[in-house]
């Protein structure tokens, strides 16, 4: 299934969501974002007092909670669309997503997401194109100066976003890496919708279905 795939790794702020979005509106296709997952399994486990560092009290989160990102993000019904990108999470999410039980169970729900997709899905994270879906159609990592992508992430700022990526790349659980095959675009200056019709274009010539 993974011939339905378009994955799209990258660190923060590189413009993953966006062109990815843009990418599934141009081919009809479904979109996930793997990192409102994180997140929202963060916060449900601050939301219960649990301390992020108890691996066995998050995994059991990761593993039974009802998660939604579309139409959007909501952890056991609860619509949690604004808070997922406050503060504090942004600095819980890193040492969730190292946990290596929490990335199994997104992993296998990412893949069940994607095959109940009628048509195709855009994926986008960390690990998709090394993890997730290795043999996906097109693979593309997306990067951008660190001054652009804190400048994309606003309030964020730029010490948390270079935290978060330096977090995210020297985990031992599926650290966000290059993939050896993945076309590499780097976004600084680029809007949206011209990444995107690269994207498009490249999959139109060289997969043929
Ligand atoms: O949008 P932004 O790049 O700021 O981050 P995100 O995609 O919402 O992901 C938030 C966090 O989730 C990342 O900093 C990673 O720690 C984690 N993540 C991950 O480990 N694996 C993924 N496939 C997606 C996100």
């Amino acid at each position: 299934m993974s011939d339905r795939v378009i994955a799209i790794d990258g660190p923060a702020g590189s413009g993953k969501s966006s062109v990815a979005r843009a990418v599934a509106r141009d081919l009809g296709w479904s979109f996930l974002d793997t990192g409102a997952m994180y997140r929202a399994v963060t916060l449900e486990a601050v939301a219960r007092g649990i301390d992020i560092n108890d691996a066995d009290a998050v995994a059991a989160i990761a593993e039974s909670a009802r998660l939604t990102t579309l139409p959007r993000v909501t952890v056991n019904g609860r619509d949690v669309e604004d808070e997922i990108r406050s503060d504090e999470i942004n600095v819980a999410v890193s040492v969730v997503a190292a946990n290596p039980r929490v990335r199994a169970a997104m992993v296998s729900r990412q893949r069940d997401l994607a095959a109940a997709q009628p048509l195709g899905t855009v994926v986008e994270g960390r690990d998709i194109t090394t993890v997730v879906f290795p043999d996906a159609s097109v693979k593309i990592f997306l990067t951008a100066s660190l001054e652009e992508r804190a400048r994309r992430r606003g309030e964020e700022g730029e010490d948390s976003v270079a935290r978060r990526d330096e977090a995210d790349s020297t985990r031992a659980a599926s650290p966000l890496r290059q993939a050896d095959d993945a076309i590499v675009l780097d976004t600084t200056g680029r809007d949206v919708e011209d990444v995107a019709q690269e994207i498009v274009q490249w999959l139109k010539n060289n997969v043929s279905n």
